[in-house]
């Protein structure tokens, strides 16, 4: 044949794959999420073999273990005791709590390590909810937004250097902003859930922390998250959310969960030059270790393919609890 372009020349030996390869992993692309309790043993869970429930006293080896595999950043997520849940999650800014202790305790052993935080009221919420419920069923955003501010500023003040609003609010990151200059923490930036739907993959992680909207009284508490998290139809409106975050002071935008919203992080990266994060959520997570599990799919091969998705869509970062066993594969 008489062809003028032939795209195989490119590919004929491993070298010259990787001389044109567009997009490449590394370990210090990822964000290492972690589950911590006050139990005093590392708990598996369930819903999400390989990811474990862990005691501060093995937090510190496992945050070791990532920074040794090359990963720069972890986000610490809390499964709190229900006898500290109540229906307006005020122990969420209690200062001597399970994330600032943890906090504390890494900044002091592993001082290098970047540290994320989550800020919503969920795993502290009776209800179950990122917001306070009012006596009438509605997530309450301005009430909500006080508490929210208050557990950035703990958070900071115990040395988070990444603050992550993950509840959706409006106007909760200007909010923040202004919390965290008005303590001084001008320098602590905010990475923000800004694209975050509504969405049926986070199943595991609230199984992980027991953190799923409930009834617990005769208050109507909404089944789901759909006034406040994004309508999973919707892809202009994330450019919106994107911006007003943006406008607001956000240093990182976020979009959540990931692989069905690839399409969401290659739109966002068109319309801004703000670091992009993507976050492979817990449902991601799990069925690729089911299939792995049912001996259905190569977990390496699926794992770093689906990982490399996520940057050649556009994102910088990329949240996801095969960030170690990634790191590795990445390293050998
Ligand atoms: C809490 C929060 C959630 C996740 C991160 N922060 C759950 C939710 O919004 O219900 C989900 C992460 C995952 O599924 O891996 N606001």
């Amino acid at each position: 044949m008489d062809l003028t372009y032939r795209p195989r020349r490119l590919r004929r030996s491993s070298a010259l794959r990787s001389l044109v390869r567009e997009h490449i992993l590394h370990p210090s692309d990822f964000i290492y999420p972690l589950f911590v309790h006050e139990g005093s043993e590392v708990q598996p869970i369930g819903a999400m073999p390989g990811a474990s429930r862990w005691d501060l006293e093995s937090l510190i080896g496992e945050v070791q273990r990532a920074w040794n595999l090359g990963i720069r950043c972890v986000v610490l997520f809390p499964k709190i005791n229900e006898s500290l849940k109540s229906e307006d999650g005020a122990e969420c800014f209690n200062e001597k709590g399970l994330i600032p202790n943890a906090i504390r305790i890494l900044k002091k052993e592993i001082p290098q390590m970047t540290i994320m935080t989550d800020v919503a009221l969920d795993p502290y919420s009776s209800d179950g909810h990122d917001g306070i419920v009012s006596s009438d069923g509605i997530v309450l955003n301005d009430e909500t937004i006080e508490f929210l501010c208050r557990q950035a500023v703990v958070q900071a003040q115990a040395g988070a250097d990444l603050i992550g609003p993950s509840d959706m609010m409006d106007g909760r990151v200007g909010a923040i902003r202004e919390a965290l200059d008005d303590e001084g923490f001008e320098d602590i930036g905010i990475i923000s859930y800004s694209a975050k739907y509504s969405s049926a993959y986070y199943g595991p992680f609230r199984e992980a922390l027991d953190s799923a909207p409930r009834l617990i009284s005769s208050k109507p508490i909404p089944k789901d998250k759909s006034t406040y998290q994004m309508d999973p139809a919707n892809a202009r409106e994330a450019i919106t959310e994107a911006q007003l975050d943006e406008q607001e002071g956000a240093d990182i935008l976020m979009v959540k969960p990931g692989l069905a919203y690839l399409d969401i992080i290659y739109r966002l990266r068109e319309e801004s030059q703000l670091p992009i994060a993507a976050y492979n959520v817990s449902g991601e997570y799990s069925m690729v270790k089911a299939a792995v599990e049912k001996g259905w799919i190569d977990e390496r091969s699926v794992v770093l393919e689906t990982l490399l998705s996520f940057k050649r869509a556009g994102s910088d970062l990329i949240l996801t609890y095969h960030a170690c066993d990634a790191a590795k594969w990445l390293n050998e």
